[in-house]
């Protein structure tokens, strides 16, 4: 608003000493004289607007159009982008290495995050690749000028509670961002509440709010069969489906809308609402962990903490984890992480226990079977590993 107010301000001023100036020189200089200063000031002024229309129209920059990247269709683009994707473009014979393209796109930082976090979810990891490898080729025949509509990305994780879909949507939308698919790649986690109203007029500006704060990144909709109550007419949970139907189709280029919650569950509410389930790329299913790998999983979580499990700890935990595994609200990785933390508060205990002791590193380290054993969890189930060893 101010740059427009002194914009005009400065041209005024401008125009009222052009006008001062030439009424001093009709009246102290001859005619001539005047005719020739007026045409020359005339001229200088021509030229210099001249040169800065030239400039402005092949510098206009957008800032939108600059975080985007440059493709084909893009609704932001500009004389800027233009101008960099036809210099862009390859000629035919030219040939392109992929691996030099995600090198490039730099986003082997990413496969190597999901591989040091994620133990086991090789069909998961898969399928991230198999994504990856879509929009690579995509990003290089765009180098070629070869025109395709944009991939559909959005997807449903279904999986078991602590399966890792969080952490895999999180991967996923800094891959994205880095391939120059989403423009930030930052996840914007939702649920029923964050997105329906309670009452008549609630929903629409509720649902807007969370898909302005998704743009340009992804929005992850946990428990997403939530939003839709079978058989009640009433419910607002449609409206706010209408709405992400009609953002998930008409602005895939600037948001991708992940789906998360239990398979059977996630089926059903595909059963109910066709249009959601015909807007989903792609299914990525976290099959629950098996005992090792929820195993493998704890020593991973210590290794980074730099702790570990005695040998002797390690079959405790072993049994832990099988008679954890058939309670309620098992939660998988994240059942592992709660109860390693709570070993080492109780190893914090036993060392904290005598104080006067003298303790090396490797007893900060190291978990005993103590430390497990201590669980409520053994007091219904007293035989372990270690008793049947002995
Ligand atoms: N395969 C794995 N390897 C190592 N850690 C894992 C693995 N899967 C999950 N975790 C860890 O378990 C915890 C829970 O994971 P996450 O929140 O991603 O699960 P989720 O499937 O989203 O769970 P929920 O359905 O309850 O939201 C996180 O700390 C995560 O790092
Ligand atoms: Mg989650």
């Amino acid at each position: 608003m101010y740059g427009f107010n002194v914009k005009y301000i400065r041209t005024s001023m401008l125009l009222l000493a052009a006008l001062v100036g030439l009424s001093v020189a009709w009246y102290s200089v001859s005619r001539a004289l005047f005719l020739v200063i007026f045409l020359s000031v005339a001229t200088l002024v021509a030229l210099i607007a001249l040169s800065r229309n030239t400039w402005s129209q092949t510098h206009t920059e957008d800032p939108r159009a600059a975080a985007m990247p440059a493709r084909p269709g893009k609704k932001f683009s500009t004389t800027v982008t233009r101008r960099r994707r036809n210099a862009e473009v390859l000629s035919p014979e030219t040939t392109v290495s992929l691996a030099e393209e995600r090198r490039t796109a730099d986003i082997e930082d990413v496969f190597t995050a999901l591989d040091r976090q994620l133990v086991g979810l090789v069909p998961v990891k898969k399928k991230v690749d198999e994504i990856a490898s879509l929009l690579l080729v995509d990003r290089v025949r765009q180098r070629f000028g070869l025109q395709a509509p944009r991939p559909n990305l959005h997807m449903c994780f279904t999986g078991d509670p602590g399966t890792g879909k969080t952490t895999v949507a999180l991967q996923m939308a800094d891959l994205l961002r880095r391939l120059g698919y989403l423009e930030k790649g930052h996840l914007v986690h939702a649920m029923r509440d964050d997105l329906v109203g309670e009452f008549i007029g609630h929903t629409a500006p509720k649902t807007k709010r969370v898909l302005e704060r998704a743009m340009g990144g992804v929005l992850f909709i946990d428990e997403a069969y939530y939003l839709y109550r079978a058989g009640d007419s009433k419910d607002y949970g449609q409206e706010c489906i209408d709405i992400l139907l009609q953002v998930m189709e008409n602005d895939r280029d600037k948001l991708v809308v992940i789906l998360a919650g239990y398979r059977d569950r996630m089926d059903e509410f595909f059963e109910s609402n066709p249009g959601m389930s015909s807007r989903i790329a792609h299914h990525l299913d976290f099959a629950p962990y098996t005992l090792n790998e929820l195993l493998a999983i704890g020593n991973a979580m210590l290794d980074r903490s730099s702790y570990y499990l005695s040998p002797e700890a390690e079959l405790a935990f072993r049994d832990y984890l099988t008679i954890r595994m058939g309670q309620p609200r098992f939660a998988n990785a994240r059942s592992v992480r709660n109860e390693l933390e709570r070993s080492r508060l109780r190893h914090a205990h036993r060392l904290a226990a005598d104080l006067e002791a003298s303790r090396s590193m490797d007893d900060l380290m190291r978990i005993e079977p103590a430390d497990i054993l201590a669980s409520p969890l053994f007091a219904s189930s007293p035989l372990t590993a270690i008793d049947r060893s002995s």
